[in-house]
């Protein structure tokens, strides 16, 4: 089968990369931008680090942020709304993940109204139009949602979260800027950047890895592994390690899928409002011993990604044992916790297995699995 490989058609990197924003609008004739961001990053000045530029060039924009972590379908919709009373031309999107999926089903169905219920766009969505011209501008290290075909939305109704995959979503411009970065606090960081582990290691082993995703999944492991640690303690190399390895990994899972821990760690954000990050952190060694009987070989290179000492000498098994070792010494050493203690309660174990076992990142989980077998790896970690 052929691989397909989507990425930004232009995308900017290292510290000063917003100077590019304003150029990029005003070489293509944008008059104003919808810049979508949420409350925290205008109270912390984040926001503002771009739109002052604006400012300063007598630029127009206005300001969209109803929108909170692991965003709703209401923040789409009243963002759809909004946007059209703006009179904009372009979104800017400037937040971690979910300021940036919200602009993402925003700029989709204002080009394709046919999916106002924003329900409809669940899985592969089959929009005929490209969203609205987007530049999206990380600000956690993270998601790397600039870079990828998805986005994520909460059905507050039905307590899930769900996948919307569409190429029509891509941002053309990605704007990576470690300065964008910089305010995160520690547990945001460790969080975030687990999450950005999380999806280079999946990617790595999920169902559809091809060559090309290989090449960039081994690297975003290499520059996580080498930088999270440093991002926490907020140094400009770990800042801008962690910047490049997160959106590596995105150009790598965003075209070939993810695995049971994403899916696993969906539900829990759905229903108790888990950082997406440190869900997915809790989770993912235990994704990996489950993979091990089907996956375990592919261990190695991640390993060895990771500067695991010793790693050649080792047989298959050991080196597998030892990468995940790794693994849980880095989630530990940013200070996230290893189990889903005071987290997931046992009533809810049956519901979550069950929309794990639906959500779209499950197919691409190395190991095929059941309801049965997720129920029991959530209740490993209570
Ligand atoms: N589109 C994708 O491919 C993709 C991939 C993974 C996850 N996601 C989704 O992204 C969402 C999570 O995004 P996230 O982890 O980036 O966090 P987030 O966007 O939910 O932000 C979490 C909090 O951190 C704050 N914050 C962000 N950047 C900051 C900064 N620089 N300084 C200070 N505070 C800052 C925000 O204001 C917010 O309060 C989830 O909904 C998840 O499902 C999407
Ligand atoms: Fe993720």
């Amino acid at each position: 089968m052929a691989n397909r490989i989507v990425l930004n058609t232009i995308s900017y990197h290292g510290k000063g990369a917003i100077e590019n924003i304003l150029p990029e609008l005003t070489a293509r004739g944008y008059k104003k931008a919808f810049v979508c961001t949420d409350p925290d990053l205008l109270k912390f000045g984040v926001t503002g680090k771009v739109t002052a530029l604006f400012d300063a060039a007598g630029f127009a924009y206005e300001i969209y942020s109803n929108i909170k972590a692991n965003p709703t379908i209401e923040n789409v919709q009243t963002g759809v709304a909004a946007f059209e009373k703006s009179g904009a031309d372009c979104i800017v999107a400037i937040g971690g993940g979910s300021a940036m999926d919200t602009s993402k089903a925003i700029g989709i169905i204002a080009n394709n109204p046919e999916f106002a219920d924003v329900r409809s766009l669940e899985g592969v969505a089959p929009t005929k139009k490209h969203a609205v011209f987007t530049i999206a501008v990380p600000t956690t290290a993270g998601t790397a949602a600039e870079v990828t075909i998805n986005y994520v939305i909460t059905d507050v109704e039905k307590k899930r979260k769900f996948v919307c995959v569409d190429t029509n979503d891509i941002p053309e411009i990605a704007v990576v800027d470690p300065d964008m970065m910089s305010t995160m606090p520690k547990g945001l960081t460790a969080a975030t950047g687990m999450d950005a582990l999380t999806h280079a290691i999946e990617g790595y082993i999920t169902k559809g890895a091809c060559a090309i995703s290989d090449m960039f999944h081994l690297e975003a492991i290499r520059l996580i592994a080498a930088n999270l640690r440093g991002a926490v303690n907020n140094t400009p190399e770990g800042r801008e390690g962690m910047a490049l390895g997160q959106y590596i990994a995105g150009m790598g899972f965003s075209n070939v899928g993810l695995g049971i821990v994403h899916s696993m760690a969906h539900g829990l954000s759905a229903l108790y409002d888990t950082p997406h990050g440190v869900a997915c952190a809790i989770i993912l060694p235990t994704g990996l011993e489950y993979n091990a009987p089907v996956a375990g070989k592919r261990y190695r290179a991640i390993g060895k990604a990771m500067c695991v000492p010793g790693i050649d000498m080792m047989d298959d098994e050991q080196a597998a044992s030892a990468t995940i070792a790794a693994v849980k010494q880095l989630s530990a050493d940013v200070g996230i916790p290893a189990d889903l203690k005071g987290i997931l309660k046992d009533e809810d174990v049956q519901f979550l297995s069950e929309s794990a076992f639906a959500d779209a990142c499950r197919p691409g989980n190395p190991r095929d699995t059941s309801v049965e077998e997720i129920k029991a790896l959530y209740r490993g970690l209570m």
